[in-house]
């Protein structure tokens, strides 16, 4: 028997370093922390911008005039409303369910609605994209409803994204600043390079399946608290510490334990994510603005004393946003789906390009087992 057993090199680990595809979507140059969609820099789309027209952006490759906006404001509203059996279907799941594995398990099926859900043509992708990303808020919100035994509200159509979604989770039309903090959120997550959920997607779409199994994938891919669980793991993190006397020792056991601190680190920036102080400077607002900056504060001095401890490992953007989300009152496992809600407008970008240009992706490994092995039967096996 030979044994081919070679070490994989850490380059390969993670492919680190590997370009897997071409994309106009967004970029990220990380050695000056700075993020741009289709060109524009996150900072000015984050000031300027809605979420509407950033998934118009991103889908389109250029800003809305006022017509394309209203129109694609008109047809996110008009595919709000999910299917009452897509509803009944999330009833039929133990209240215990953690809401990514419901959001995951919506949008799988809600395939089934949708007549044409194989379809790949460049409309029929466009089409599905704006069902998906007019669902994924109200299918989030229908199940923290259905979680805590209240009625799953009706879409408003005269409520933005963000603030519809808020109106359909607490049944309260959120103030005018909450539904901009909300709608800035959004902007901030939409996409990102080539991270592991868009990357899934598009792994997905270069079989040719659909939309739909490609955001499926995706949701999968983000749930995890490397990726975009880290922000459920940070307000984990703050309710652990609990308060500022605390963080000093909680931060040095951490370390003493090597544990990974969830907010913190990045593959591509070496510098400050440009999310991340945006969103810092989201969080001490909202906290001031709601009597409640205990998250901001504590978040602030886990920043420092992570500073001290490691100097190079940059906060993300899971790290504010965590506070942020908590002072506005969202429950904590609704935190990764918010980020869902912002990303599937980015996934669904990059389903769209991947597919406009497509070959499968169909990498190697690097087999490290034993060779020419005997089959042995059964009985004559120790
Ligand atoms: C984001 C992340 C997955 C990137 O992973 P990666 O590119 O594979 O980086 P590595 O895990 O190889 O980290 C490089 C070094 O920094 C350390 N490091 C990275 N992130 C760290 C963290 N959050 N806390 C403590 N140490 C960390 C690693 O232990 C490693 O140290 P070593 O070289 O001494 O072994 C990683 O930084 C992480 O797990 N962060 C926490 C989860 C998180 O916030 N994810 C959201 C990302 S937006």
């Amino acid at each position: 028997m030979t044994n081919k057993a070679v070490d994989a090199t850490p380059a390969e680990k993670g492919l680190e370093g590997i370009i897997a595809a071409k994309t106009a979507i967004s970029y990220i140059d990380g050695q000056n922390g700075r993020l741009f969609y289709q060109g524009i820099e996150i900072n000015e789309l984050a000031e300027h911008s809605t979420f509407e027209e950033t998934i118009y952006l991103l889908w389109h490759g250029a800003l809305p005039n006022r017509q394309q906006l209203a129109e694609l404001e008109a047809q996110l509203k008009a595919q709000r409303g999910i299917p009452d059996e897509l509803v009944q279907i999330m009833q039929q799941l133990p209240k215990t369910t953690t809401t990514m594995h419901v959001l995951r398990t919506a949008v799988s099926a809600l395939a089934g609605f949708v007549e044409d859900a194989d379809n790949t043509s460049p409309e029929a992708l466009v089409k599905h994209a704006i069902c998906l990303t007019a669902s994924f808020p109200s299918i989030i919100a229908a199940w923290g409803r259905i979680r805590d035994g209240k009625d799953v509200l009706q879409p408003r159509e005269d409520l933005g994204h963000a603030a519809n979604f808020l109106y359909m989770l607490n049944g309260e039309v959120p103030n005018e600043r909450a539904a901009r903090v909300l709608d800035i959120a959004l902007i901030l997550h939409a996409d990102h390079g080539l991270n592991a959920s868009t990357f899934a997607a598009r792994v997905t779409a270069s079989t040719l399946s659909d939309m739909f199994s490609s955001i499926t994938s995706a949701v999968g891919a983000l749930k995890g608290p490397l990726h975009g669980g880290a922000n459920e793991q940070v307000m984990r993190m703050l309710h652990d510490v609990k308060s500022s006397d605390r963080v000093t020792a909680w931060l040095d056991d951490a370390m003493a334990n090597k544990k990974k601190i969830s907010g913190f680190g990045h593959r591509v920036y070496r510098a400050d994510d440009p999310r991340a102080l945006i969103l810092r400077r989201i969080s001490q607002e909202v906290g001031e603005a709601n009597n409640n900056s205990l998250w901001y504060e504590l978040s602030e001095q886990i920043e420092n004393r992570m500073g001290e401890l490691k100097p190079n490992l940059p906060i993300n953007v899971d790290f504010y946003s965590a506070s942020t989300y908590h002072v506005l009152g969202i429950p904590v496992d609704f935190f990764t789906p918010i980020f869902a809600i912002s990303r599937v407008s980015g996934w669904t970008a990059h389903v769209i390009e991947q597919m406009a240009n497509n070959r499968i992706m169909r990498p190697e490994s690097l087999y490290t087992g034993p060779m020419d092995v005997k089959y042995v039967p059964i009985d004559e096996r120790g």
